[in-house]
């Protein structure tokens, strides 16, 4: 693919009246890497990605393509690649013809159009397919003509907005591992946006989360789940428990905070202040639920509020003097599912868990 290319945004601002759609976004997009914008309905994604393709003029702020400005040039002259939530092919062309028209409004000679049109259909395995219309196609092969559409110009880079949130689930699955394996394979830097935590997860470099146009926490999948720096990215990556305390002392690896009466030991290399309020998030995975001899450092008490049976896993709710808990337990750790109204200890190791902010 030509040249790639290295997309910076500079605090980047969009307002709508008073409202901010993007709030002082600054980020570095690598040549050739998979990065997805993740966040809740409104929380400025689209807005994000139609400002880098050029559609969205910013209120404030730079886009630059290896580091020269590009926020005065028209869409066309960026020469970005774009995948929209459900595909927006032309009903009434064939997938060549699809698949031909961005060359068209480039004015690119015709022998060439049949030959790119033909390189870009086999990329995505539909040669055999490039007379049929888009509705004699499934959703997962009308998606791969939005794809080949948006590759068939060598475009610098791939911006793709939900591009799979129209079809089924057990489509959606293939299309991911479809399209990271397309990634590889091409080397183009995408920028992928979705709502869906799993998706993010399993098939970007990094990922980067926005809540109401803030960029709240960038980095790879296995970080922002393992480390998120906020209560809303602990929530929103995944699930997660909350202990809320206060710091009673510190120890030789961390420290030692009070929560609902109970003293629990967390491991961490910052030490803050005796005294001061923190709030914990303890993945429901990196709880067990524990025999009296086999304890780790940190347990507590509690009645089993709900239980649901996963096929891998158990799921539990259960009810502390912490407030109700979350548990996920591989099945096969327990023969007899555990009854409603049973009274079991959960432990957890003093590095399970993670200090947040309260956001
Ligand atoms: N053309 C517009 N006019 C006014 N407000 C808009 C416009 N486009 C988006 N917004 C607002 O900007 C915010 C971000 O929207 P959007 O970028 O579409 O979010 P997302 O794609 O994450 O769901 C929302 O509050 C939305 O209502
Ligand atoms: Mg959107």
């Amino acid at each position: 693919m030509a040249g790639l290319q290295d997309l910076s945004l500079d605090r980047l601002s969009k307002r709508y009246g008073p409202a901010r759609a993007l709030d002082d976004v600054s980020l570095t997009v690598a040549r050739g890497e998979f990065l997805t914008l993740l966040g809740p309905s409104g929380s400025g994604k689209t807005t994000l990605l139609m400002s880098i393709a050029g559609f969205v003029a910013p209120s404030g702020g730079h886009i630059l393509l290896n580091g020269q400005s590009i926020e005065h040039l028209p869409p066309e002259k960026r020469n970005f690649g774009m995948v929209f939530q459900g595909y927006a092919l032309f009903p009434h062309l064939t997938v060549a013809k699809n698949v031909a028209f961005p060359l068209e409004v480039r004015g690119t000679p015709r022998a060439e159009i049949g030959r790119k049109v033909k390189e870009a259909l086999d990329l995505v395995q539909l040669g055999a397919f490039a007379e049929r219309l888009p509705r004699q196609l499934s959703g997962g092969q009308q998606q791969r003509v939005a794809l080949a559409r948006a590759l068939v110009f060598a475009p610098h880079l791939l911006l793709l907005d939900e591009p799979l949130s129209a079809l089924d689930r057990k489509l959606r699955a293939d299309m991911q591992i479809e399209l990271k394996s397309f990634h590889r394979q091409i080397g183009l830097t995408f920028i992928y946006v979705t709502h869906d935590q799993e998706e993010a997860l399993s098939m970007s470099d990094r990922v980067a989360i926005l809540r109401e146009g803030r960029l709240l926490q960038l980095g790879p999948p296995a970080e922002l789940y393992e480390r998120p720096a906020t209560r809303f990215v602990a929530e929103f990556l995944g699930k997660s428990n909350f202990l809320a305390g206060t710091v009673e002392q510190r120890t030789a690896d961390g420290f030692l905070f009070r929560c609902s009466g109970a003293l629990f030991e967390q491991t961490s290399a910052e030490r803050p202040e005796i005294g001061s309020d923190v709030l914990m998030a303890l993945r429901p995975e990196r709880m067990s639920v524990v025999e009296a001899e086999t304890r780790p450092r940190n347990t507590i008490a509690g009645t089993i509020a709900e239980f649901s049976y996963l096929g891998t896993s158990f799921h539990l709710l259960v009810d502390t003097a912490a407030g109700r808990l979350a548990v996920t337990v591989p099945a096969w750790r327990h023969g007899a599912p555990p009854a409603i109204g049973s009274t079991i200890t959960l432990g957890w190791d003093p590095d399970a868990s993670i200090r947040v902010e309260k956001d």
